[in-house]
């Protein structure tokens, strides 16, 4: 979907639909311009309660003609006290999947009431962009016959606001498409394609045997057990020249828990304990098309989590590069042994701050359904930092405590620490291991079990992987 600015007034533009924000209560009032060229259509049906202005309704009239636009859909916006960007942002989720459904393919947004109520057309049209997304590369009679343009009619400068929303959204819809793909076909190597096919980023990639010598012992005990070959990848952006800042993400291809198999209902969706590594490569995408001036370097120690005849063992004992000795208590356990490599190695580039995204626990989806980020850490100012862009993308994240005690929960009788001590505080339990690892460099954990996948369909994330992660660090980097 492509984005246009015209000023040009909302009655003259030829399009296949207009979208009508309108908040509950005064119905017609808001676009009485509109109204009267209707002859009085729109208060027809708020009159009659056919369109009340609730959160995310929809009312959509032919025009037959009496002005330029086709058909006008009117989009509840709720409670003019409770809006907000997110709520503007979901109202555009689902104005445009509803016409997206119906095949509508020229849209226009009417912008002035949004404006009138301080908030930004913009988030309205990233929630279009979001929504405007399937999953169809395996459907043979299906194709994905999106909208083709919205056209947002306004006088403002908006040009800067559109097209970052129009790079975060694509950036959003290659990482969806990324943990979409199964899992036969999104090995260690797929993703390394992936990585090298973005522009103005060094690829570096690690195999099996240089990754031996390096020492990553805890990296390449996940990957014992499959034949897939695993790929631990490094990318860098140089956009300015300072300290880079170093993202970490999760990249186990498939996660069936090892010689620790995890039970078989469910298995199908460990597919997307790639998610973090992913998210990874969103946010670079839409930092180097930006040409944002940061310093990236993005670490995705990228495996396959398989049984097999030289599988790694429950008891079995490892070192990561600095030496550190973990023993293996669950080889399910193994996304954490794969990222203390990668913060280890991070630390190489001496990084004012290491950001870990990781599908890590269970227990992070016990504890917050699809609601919230998990994010613990050892930087009390770079927390905050994200809560900010958490508040401005909703990308939502809710602060863990790591309280010393749980120092206690990963101590071994025979190695230096132990990868989990089972269920009971897993959540903070796996973070506290990563905070072993990440030393005095400001560091922050995200787990995104939780929120990488939806079974359900919402306002602008159809069901399936929801590409979390992207916008929350893009917001982060771009208040940097
Ligand atoms: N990838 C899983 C965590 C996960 C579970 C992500 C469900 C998404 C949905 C991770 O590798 C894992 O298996 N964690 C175990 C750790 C346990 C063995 C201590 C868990 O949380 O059950
Ligand atoms: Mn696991
Ligand atoms: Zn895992």
């Amino acid at each position: 979907m492509k984005v246009f600015i015209r000023n040009i007034k909302d009655t003259a533009f030829a399009c296949d639909a207009l979208i009508l924000p309108a908040p509950e209560g005064k119905g017609a009032g808001y676009y009485e311009d509109i109204d009267k060229s209707l002859n009085g259509l729109i208060s027809k049906v708020t009159a009659s309660g056919e369109f009340a202005g609730k959160r995310n309704e929809t009312c959509l009239l032919h025009t037959s003609g009496k002005i330029k636009p086709e058909r006008v859909l009117l989009i509840g916006l709720g409670k003019r006290q409770e809006l907000s960007p997110e709520k503007l942002r979901q109202a555009g989720g689902r104005a445009a999947s509803y016409l997206r459904d119906l095949k509508i393919k020229d849209l226009a947004l009417s912008t002035h009431l949004i404006s009138s109520l301080n908030l930004s057309p913009a988030d309205f049209t990233e929630g279009c962009l979001l929504a405007d997304y399937r999953f169809l590369k395996y459907k043979k009679e299906e194709n994905h016959n999106g909208i083709k343009k919205i056209t947002l009619l306004t006088g403002e400068d908006l040009q800067k606001q559109v097209r970052w929303a129009g790079a975060a959204a694509s950036a959003v819809h290659f990482t969806r498409d990324l943990v979409n793909t199964p899992s036969n076909i999104m090995t260690p190597s797929a993703l390394v394609r992936a990585a090298r096919s973005l522009k103005r980023v060094s690829v570096k990639v690690i195999g099996r045997s240089e990754a031996g010598r390096l020492g990553m012992g805890a990296y390449l005990s996940v990957a014992k057990g499959s034949d897939e070959p695993p790929a631990f990848i490094v990318l860098a952006y140089k956009g300015k020249n300072i300290r880079p800042v170093t993202l970490i993400g999760k990249s186990i291809t498939f996660d069936s828990g090892g010689i620790s198999l995890k039970p078989g209902e469910g298995m199908e969706k460990m597919k997307y304990d790639m998610a973090g590594g992913a998210a990874v490569l969103g946010v670079m995408k839409a930092v180097s098309e930006m040409k944002l001036p940061v310093h990236l370097i993005c670490v995705l120690p990228a495996a396959e989590n398989l049984p097999g005849g030289s599988a790694t063992k429950p008891g079995d004992v490892v070192k990561t590069i600095s030496g550190k000795s973990i023993e293996i208590i669950s080889t399910d356990a193994e996304g954490r042994l794969t990222v203390a490599d990668a913060i280890e190695y991070a630390k190489r580039f001496k990084p004012s701050a290491i950001i870990d995204i990781a599908t890590l626990t269970g227990a992070c989806s016990i504890a917050f359904g699809n609601e919230a980020v998990a994010m613990m850490g050892n930087d009390e100012a770079l927390m905050e930092k994200m809560k900010r862009a958490s508040g401005e993308t909703s990308e939502r994240v809710w602060q863990m405590p790591l309280f010393e005690e749980y120092r206690d929960y990963i101590k071994s009788d025979i190695a230096d620490l132990k990868n989990t001590s089972g269920r009971s505080g897993s959540l903070v339990s796996s973070a506290y291991f990563l905070s072993e690892f990440a030393g005095d460099t400001p560091w922050v954990h995200l787990d995104i079990a939780g929120t990488a996948w939806t079974d359900k369909d919402r306002p602008y994330i159809p069901k399936g992987a929801t590409g979390i992660g992207v916008r929350l660090l893009l917001g982060f980097l771009k208040n940097l």
